[in-house]
């Protein structure tokens, strides 16, 4: 199509105004929302609702190589249960990684990483996280957004230990996830 002797494409925006007409390619933002997800929870289920009406694309990725002890579930359960969890997103997609951040964002074109702050306590780690990913990629924005008040005390830690001793987490994980959780924790301990 041409506008006002411009070609354009479907991909550019057109504006219009005071008789000149201007055009600019569409800047489509991808981010990252990475993590460990041990499991999903609700939280992290209404971050990736909030992120998804921000960004045109947003992918989940589950880190492979964490050193945060034993995990309950594998990588393939966890890719596998946020997969289900999100398929109703047009624009989220599941993937895994390992090694720095920076570069598999940078290998994915994503201009941004999502990360959420339920309180103040999350505050400190997320700041020297996000500190260090702009030193090590300065072109490399990341985004903060808060979850529902009612998931702030909500963390996968919390969820293991307290459907380990039988508590009752159904309002605070996705149902497959309750699911998952009774057929991998033993019998006589669950909620
Ligand atoms: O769910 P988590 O455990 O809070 O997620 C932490 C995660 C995966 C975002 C973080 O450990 C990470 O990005 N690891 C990849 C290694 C890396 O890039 N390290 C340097 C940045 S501090």
């Amino acid at each position: 199509m041409t506008v006002g002797g411009k070609t354009t494409t479907t991909a550019d925006f057109i504006f219009s105004g005071c008789g000149r007409v201007y055009s600019a390619d569409v800047h489509t933002v991808k981010a990252i929302y990475p993590g460990t997800f041990d499991p999903l929870t609700n939280g992290h289920l209404d971050l990736i609702a909030r992120g998804s009406k921000i960004v045109d694309e947003l992918v989940v990725a589950i880190l492979r190589n964490s050193e945060k002890g034993m995990p309950l579930f594998t990588v393939p359960e966890r890719e596998e249960m946020i997969r289900e969890a999100t398929q109703g997103f047009g624009n989220v997609s599941v993937t895994t990684f390992d090694g720095l951040l920076v570069d598999f964002a940078r290998q994915q074109g994503a201009k941004a990483v999502l990360r959420g702050i339920r309180a103040i306590s999350d505050y400190e780690y997320e700041f020297q996280m996000a500190m260090m990913n702009r030193k090590l990629d300065p072109e490399l924005e990341t985004l903060f957004m808060m979850p529902a008040e009612k998931y702030t005390y909500v963390s996968s830690r919390l969820i293991k230990g307290v459907f380990q001793l039988g508590g009752d987490v159904t309002a605070l994980v996705p149902p497959l996830v309750v699911e998952r959780l009774k057929a991998k924790v033993p019998k006589r301990v669950q909620g």
